[in-house]
Formats: C-alpha cells, sequence, structure tokens
C-alpha cells in the first residue's frame, strides 16, 4: 500500500510493482549509505543546535543512524525496494527503531539536496583514492625507468623507426600524462568540494538552518551559492567522468604499446604471467589480456561521460528524476578506473624489459638519419639542403642494402664533400640519444633530471 511510503500521504492508490522497481535505485544507491548516514548525523546536530528540534531527538537520531550503520556493514539491512532509494531506506528504518524522533530527521531537508550530498562525499573520497592509485602507478614507471634508464629504443612515428631514444625517455613520457591526470582530478575535487545540503527541494528552506555549521561536520571548505544550482547541477559529476575518460585513453595508449611489444616481431619487453593467459587451442600463446582488457575498457569509460551528459542535456531547473541515472555511469567509471589503474602499476612494476632486442631495432630503418641532417648543417649547409644530401644517401643505402653505420667515409663524400671522418661519431644510436641534451630531450642526463625532478616534485 502507498501508506508504507514516507511520501504516501497524498496516494490513494499502491504504486505498480513493476513501477516500482523500475523506479527505485536502491539496487544500485546502496553504495552511498556511510555517505548518507554521515550527512544525516550532521544535519541532525545543525537541526538540534539551531532550536529547530529537541536536542534529546538528535541523541536518539545519532545513535539509531550510528545502530543502522553498523547493521549495514554487518551485511545485516535489509533493502527493499519499495522503499525506493538509500535515503528513505535509511529513514524509514530509524523511524522504526527511535519513532517520532526519527521522523523530524527530513525537517528543512529534501531528498534532492540529500543525494546531491552524497554523491559530492562519495566522489570526493573517491578521487582521492584513484590519485593514490595515480602515485602508485607513476612510481612504478620511475622505478622501471630508473633501472633501465641507459636502454635504447626505437622512437616511432607513424609507428615507423623515426630517431632512437631511450626506452626510459618512453616511461617518462606516460609519467607525465599520468601527472596532469592527477592535476586534472586535484581541479576537480575543487568543484566536488562543495556542500548543497540547504538547498531543500529546489528554493532553499523557511528553517533557520546553519550551512556553514554543516559544512564544517563534513569538512566542506565552501557551500552552494544557489539553491536551484545545488539540486539541479551534476558538471561535478561529468568534469570528472571526463577526467576518467582522458586517464583512460592514455592508458589504452600505454596498453597498445605493451600488447605490440610483447608480439614475437618486437619482443621488447615481456609481461610476467600472472599478467597474461594462454590459449585454449594454441599451446604457444601467451596474450596480454590485462592491457587488452584495460585498452577495452576505455570504450565504457567513453561511454559513461557520453551517457550522463546526454541525461543531463537539455533537463529544465531544478530536479528531475532524469538524474538518478547519474549514478552507474559514475560508479562504473569509479570502478573501471580504479581497478585499470591498479592493475597497471602491478603489471609495469613486474615488467621485464629485453634491452638487446631494443637496441638491435633502434638502429634498423636509418634511425639516425637525422643525425647526419644535423651534422651537416653544423658543417655550414643549409638544413633543407643537408635533408637532401642525405635522404639521397638513404636511398643509395635501400638499393645496396646497406644501413647508414655501413657506408665508407668514399661513399658518404659522394652525396656531399664537405663530410669526413668525424660523422661516424654521430651515426650510433648512442650518439643520437645523447645529442638530445636539451631539456624535455631523450639524452640519458635530460631523462635523469626529469626523473629527479618528478620524485622531487611529488
Ligand atoms: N533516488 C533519487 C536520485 O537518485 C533521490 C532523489 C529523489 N528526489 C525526488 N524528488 N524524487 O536521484
Amino acid at each position: 500500500m502507498s501508506k508504507d511510503k514516507l511520501w504516501g500521504g497524498r496516494f490513494t492508490q499502491p504504486t505498480d510493482k513493476f513501477v516500482e522497481e523500475f523506479t527505485a535505485s536502491i539496487q544500485f544507491d546502496k553504495r552511498l549509505y556511510h555517505q548518507d548516514i554521515r550527512g544525516s548525523i550532521a544535519h541532525a546536530r545543525m537541526l538540534g543546535k539551531q532550536g529547530i528540534i529537541p536536542l534529546e531527538d538528535v541523541e536518539k537520531i545519532v545513535h539509531g543512524l550510528q545502530a543502522i550503520l553498523g547493521q549495514i556493514e554487518a551485511g545485516d539491512f535489509d533493502f527493499s525496494i519499495s522503499l525506493e532509494d538509500i535515503h528513505m531506506n535509511i529513514e524509514a528504518r530509524l523511524s522504526a527503531a527511535i519513532g517520532e524522533a526519527g521522523k523530524r530527521l527530513h525537517t528543512g531537508r529534501s531528498r534532492n539536496d540529500q543525494v546531491a550530498l552524497d554523491i559530492r562525499l562519495y566522489l570526493r573520497d573517491e578521487i582521492v583514492e584513484i590519485s593514490t592509485y595515480l602515485d602508485l602507478l607513476i612510481d612504478a614507471l620511475l622505478d622501471q625507468a630508473e633501472a633501465n634508464i641507459h636502454v635504447i629504443m626505437p622512437g616511432f612515428t607513424h609507428l615507423q623507426t623515426a630517431q632512437p631514444i631511450l626506452f626510459s625517455h618512453h616511461m617518462m613520457a606516460y609519467v607525465e600524462m599520468f601527472k596532469r591526470d592527477k592535476a586534472r582530478l586535484e581541479d576537480c575535487l575543487k568543484r566536488v568540494d562543495v556542500l548543497p545540503l540547504g538547498a531543500g527541494a529546489l528554493a532553499g528552506t523557511t528553517f533557520p538552518i546553519d550551512r556553514e555549521y554543516v559544512a564544517e561536520q563534513l569538512d566542506f571548505p565552501a557551500i552552494t551559492r544557489n539553491s536551484l544550482d545545488a539540486v539541479s547541477d551534476r558538471d561535478f559529476a561529468l568534469e570528472f567522468l571526463s577526467d576518467a575518460a582522458i586517464l583512460m585513453m592514455h592508458l589504452s595508449r600505454f596498453s597498445e604499446e605493451l600488447i605490440l611489444w610483447s608480439t614475437s616481431s618486437f619482443q621488447f619487453i615481456e609481461l610476467s604471467d600472472g599478467f597474461c593467459t594462454g590459449s585454449s587451442i594454441m599451446p604457444q600463446k601467451k596474450n596480454p589480456d590485462v592491457p587488452e582488457l584495460v585498452r577495452g575498457k576505455t570504450g565504457r569509460v567513453y561511454g559513461n561521460l557520453m551517457a550522463l551528459l546526454t541525461t543531463m542535456k537539455s533537463l529544465p531547473l531544478a530536479y528531475n528524476k532524469d538524474m538518478q541515472e547519474d549514478k552507474e555511469p559514475l560508479f562504473d567509471t569509479i570502478d573501471t578506473v580504479k581497478g585499470s589503474l591498479k592493475i597497471f602499476a602491478d603489471m609495469i612494476r613486474e615488467m621485464r624489459v629485453n634491452e638487446p632486442s631494443m637496441r638491435r631495432a633502434a638502429g634498423l630503418g636509418f634511425s639516425t638519419a637525422t643525425d647526419v641532417a644535423d651534422y651537416l648543417v653544423r658543417k655550414g649547409l643549409p638544413f633543407r639542403d643537408a635533408h637532401e644530401a642525405v635522404g639521397k644517401a638513404v636511398a643509395y643505402c635501400v638499393e645496396k642494402r646497406k644501413d647508414i653505420p655501413e657506408l665508407s667515409l668514399a661513399e658518404w663524400q659522394h652525396f656531399s664533400p664537405i663530410i669526413g671522418d668525424d660523422i661516424f661519431d654521430c651515426i650510433t644510436v648512442e650518439a643520437s640519444v645523447n645529442a638530445r641534451s636539451m631539456t624535455g630531450g631523450t639524452a640519458r642526463s635530460s631523462v635523469e633530471t626529469e626523473i629527479l625532478r618528478v620524485r622531487e616534485g611529488k
């Protein structure tokens, strides 16, 4: 019957069973129980302090809510679909336990500001946790960069060999990306960390509430300044979802490289067995399931952003039931990002680097051709002419099936008479790498500087 509903007063007919199920959110918003109880305790204390409800009632409410918290954590709480969501499940149980006092808790509050509060509290903690997972991954990358500081690999553009680089430089490229991901999340946190409670259903409340006192209890550095905005905005969640999508994009690129690097054609790295699986038909297979799955999960994280953007599109102010759809994409993204980061950090730590394979590949594909051009420029030739001369030398190499280091001085001089014996000092992959010692370059000295900077700046 409608009479078991907290809002049953104006209804005469019971809710259709399927409608009840269809409109309920308890199946997924029960994970907000902790935040809901924490918020309610702060709200009750404020109501008591302001003389809006009796202090004896506040005591009963606080104890009652703490008891409910214990029951939920002990798995001893029956969540009911007919009570729709976490807010009403907890409130109904409270009233059943402590009577009258429980029914005073919702004074000056609405589920609209309550749910906004719960999500903000929840997301705030999750962002902090995701940040610590990012730190773990960054640490693993720094350790790999340090342990393999000297290892040379081919750098690619268009997936074609371009110039030799240090493997450590490549790892540090991801460190830069993940550091920005962290900074983005920290910035997003500023918008999440704002107290919406007090907005009521949409217009505020007639009771003399003290929002600053609630904010203080819940550690919010700021409170919302417009009640309509407070209950109807989810841009803080969208911002998080888009930051998460960018983070996953980075992980997907890294995944792709790890997959490629562990093929038998590349053999640049070996992922430890714990992060791979075998094939049920091909006995030789060791599949890089973990990076493949992280690459695949990027899709759902993008989808979650699109889902909430689309849900919010064109919604009139203030709260609309549509907004109940904010939670599943948000929770799914949080779970996916945390899982992906955690597994990645462990996988990177255990990844083995195959130095000889990388070193061999680094010398292929005329990877030091730019170094010859730069050499000619240092000898006075304009860069375009140098480019042309080296291009011809490369064409010659292709035709003669030779590599750049195999050309004799006489052969070199055929392409430019200003080439001297010192050419041989600058066409090794080591020389090529170490010559790029500007800030942000791939020379060992530059990479070491960046590792130190990140280690100290964290
Ligand atoms: N379960 C609801 C949600 O997640 C809580 C807010 C409901 N407010 C309302 N006016 N029906 O959005």
